[in-house]
């Protein structure tokens, strides 16, 4: 929400879609989700630049290796810094710029095998919610575009929005996000 908000043009592109997609229906099911291709791209681009887990789980390195020129002995506990690779231009054209049509080509997914883009990490230890998460996250992020407007409070501007992280062992805001919602579509119970 905080990307969609510092980026009006993402937020209007994920509502028109939704809104052509919906055809004025009471709200957004699971089977809504299989039409709405930009709210995919979206999430996979906020999980690029703020992914939940940035340090993955710890591993132990199981045998000698050298790895860009280190000496990594038998033993040593290992993190992959998610963070830093899904935001390193040697992979990312603007890695800075939250452009979810960079997924548009479909090439890059985060099924765990393409290692510049590992927001569930990767291998045995992989994420086992993921696609439980992804469903969630899509419903989630559709109704709350389809039924509501978003603006910052008054006297704030997009660009002020502040996007401070605190990290643990889990990434989040520093601080509390505070929007307006306006509601466009009424919310009813599915059929
Ligand atoms: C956006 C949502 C989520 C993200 C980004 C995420 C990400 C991750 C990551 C990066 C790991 C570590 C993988 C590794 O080190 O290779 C992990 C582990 C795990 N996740 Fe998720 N996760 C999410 C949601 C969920 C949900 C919804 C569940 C359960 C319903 C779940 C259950 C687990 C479990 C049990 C592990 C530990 C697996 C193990 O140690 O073998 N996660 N998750």
């Amino acid at each position: 929400m905080p990307e969609l908000v510092k980026n009006p043009r993402v937020m209007r592109k994920a509502q028109a879609e939704l809104h052509e997609s919906l055809q004025g229906k009471p709200t957004v099911t699971e089977d809504d989700l299989i039409n709405l291709k930009y709210i995919k791209l979206i999430i996979k681009e906020a999980l690029r630049v703020h992914p939940v887990v940035p340090l993955l789980l710890p591993r132990e390195c199981q045998e000698p290796r050298k790895i860009m020129g280190y000496d990594i002995p038998k033993g040593t506990t290992v993190f992959v810094n998610v963070w830093m690779i899904s935001r390193d231009p040697k992979y990312w054209d603007e890695a800075e710029t939250f452009k979810p049509e960079r997924f548009e080509a479909g090439t890059v997914e985060f099924k765990g095998t393409d290692f510049e883009f590992t927001p569930f990490g990767s291998g045995r230890r992989m994420c086992p919610g993921m696609t439980f998460a992804q469903a969630n996250m899509e419903q989630l992020l559709a109704m709350l575009l389809y039924h509501f407007d978003w603006e910052l409070p008054e006297g704030l501007a997009p660009s002020e929005l502040d996007m401070t992280e605190e990290v643990g062992i889990t990434l989040g805001r520093k601080h509390d996000l505070y929007l307006n919602p306006f509601a466009r579509v009424p919310m009813q119970a599915a059929p």
